[in-house]
């Protein structure tokens, strides 16, 4: 197999990383890329004003806005950036677009939401029960293999069905769903789909055109940039959406009417930094220099280094009678993200991490917010689950180290 790159190399992108720490959270965020940093503080530093004036700085300012959602538009392959709307978390974007959805749904209508998701992606259409008398339909969770199934989807599709929610990769499980397959088995029936990125978003390229989706959301924190979240929407879904601004901004001005407030300027333009560090991955790779084809191959081989990371972890997983891992036990990039859960014999998760800080290596233990599927597991006695969950940065030394630490400590 051939090294794809550098992981030192890799590494320096990162100047948290030069710590004493080992951070396995990163399904909780990431580390920030030093260049996002950067560019955050030369907005503040350089052209901190608000935007649309016609005085060079707010000139300058407005571009560098624009110029990062383009290029973050291009990484997600969306045709442009009216498909991009920026926020302060995919929590608030997935509420946002419930109220804009809202006025077009009818008493009897029907969402379908999967038992997999965090609770972003349930909230905003459990709230449409209330105020618009939909229906919510659940697809279950498949108990033996935990995997969302088309075959449990389909019963669930009718004439009333509007939107599908579902989660792309599970941040608990680690699975990743057919988000393609899912797609043309709902549009077959004349409805949409609303996807929950943010597991799958820093470990594979986000595919937007390709996979056909409808709604697809992502948290920008969990990728290596600032804490916002983006929401592509189909340029002609966005366009049909009730504003949600103020009363002058309407579909014309599509995405502002969908973005109250306007996004974090410095934030915004830090995020550009990111599609940057996946275009110079690619260089490294042999890849293309730019776009979204330059995020393709980054991510390819990102998908490499952290299978290796699964295949580490697992092998002691699988090799412990009193660890069950609660999800997939493959370390296959087709199958899994490397997000680990699992319970530790007859302890409760909330034991766990706690014995590992001292080691300075950061886990977590918890629902993660999928307090549903955790319920349905039957793990809420056992305070949920205890979670390790890596990305391309960690080393297979950091691996060794944890796995030593949770052999003396468990
Ligand atoms: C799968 C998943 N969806 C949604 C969210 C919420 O993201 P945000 O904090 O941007 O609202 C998280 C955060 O942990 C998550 O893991």
């Amino acid at each position: 197999m051939t090294e794809p790159f550098d992981w030192t190399d890799v590494r320096r992108h990162f100047p948290g990383l030069a710590g004493e720490w080992t951070f396995f959270d990163n399904a909780g965020g990431s580390q920030i890329l030093g260049r996002v940093a950067d560019r955050v503080r030369d907005h503040f530093l350089g052209c901190n004003v608000q935007l649309g004036a016609t005085y060079e700085p707010s000139a300058r300012a407005t571009e560098n806005v624009a110029a990062a959602t383009a290029a973050l538009a291009e990484q997600i392959g969306a045709a442009s950036a009216e498909e991009v709307v920026l926020g302060s978390s995919s929590t608030q974007l997935l509420k946002n677009l419930a109220r804009a959805m809202a006025p077009g749904l009818s008493e009897g209508d029907e969402i379908v939401v999967s038992r997999s998701e965090h609770e972003t992606n349930v909230s905003p259409w459990v709230a449409l029960e209330r105020e618009r008398g939909v229906t919510v339909r659940w697809w279950p969770v498949d108990p033996e293999s935990l995997r969302l199934r088309t075959e449990d989807l389909a019963p669930l599709l009718g004439d009333r069905t509007r939107l599908v929610a579902f989660t792309h990769a599970s941040n608990v499980l680690g699975t990743i769903n057919p988000v393609a397959e899912i797609t043309r088995l709902v549009h077959e029936h004349g409805a949409k789909v609303c996807v929950d990125g943010v597991a799958w978003a820093p470990h594979r390229a986000v595919e937007v055109n390709a996979w056909d989706v409808d709604y697809y959301v992502f948290s920008l924190y969990k990728v290596y940039g600032p804490h916002i979240s983006l929401l592509y929407g189909k340029r002609e879904h966005l366009e049909a959406l009730a504003p949600i601004n103020h009363f002058f901004i309407g579909p014309d001005q599509c995405p502002y009417h969908l973005q109250p407030g306007g996004p974090n300027h410095e934030l915004a333009w830090g995020a550009g930094g990111i599609p940057d560090y996946l275009a110079e991955l690619s260089v490294a790779l042999g890849g293309p220099a730019s776009g979204h084809a330059a995020a393709r191959a980054a991510f390819a081989g990102i998908a490499e280094l952290e299978e290796r990371l699964a295949e580490r972890f697992l092998a002691w997983a699988n090799g412990r009678p009193d660890i069950r891992v609660i999800g997939e036990t493959t370390p296959s990039r087709e199958v899994r993200v490397p997000t680990f859960s699992f319970v530790a014999g007859e302890r409760k998760s909330s034991e766990v991490p706690p014995l590992v800080d001292p080691h300075r290596i950061g886990i977590r233990w918890g629902d993660f917010y999928a307090a549903r599927l955790i319920d349905d597991l039957g793990l809420r006695a056992r305070d949920g689950v205890v979670r390790v969950s890596m990305v391309h940065y960690n080393t297979l030394d950091e691996v060794d180290r944890l796995v030593a630490v949770l052999d003396e400590v468990l």
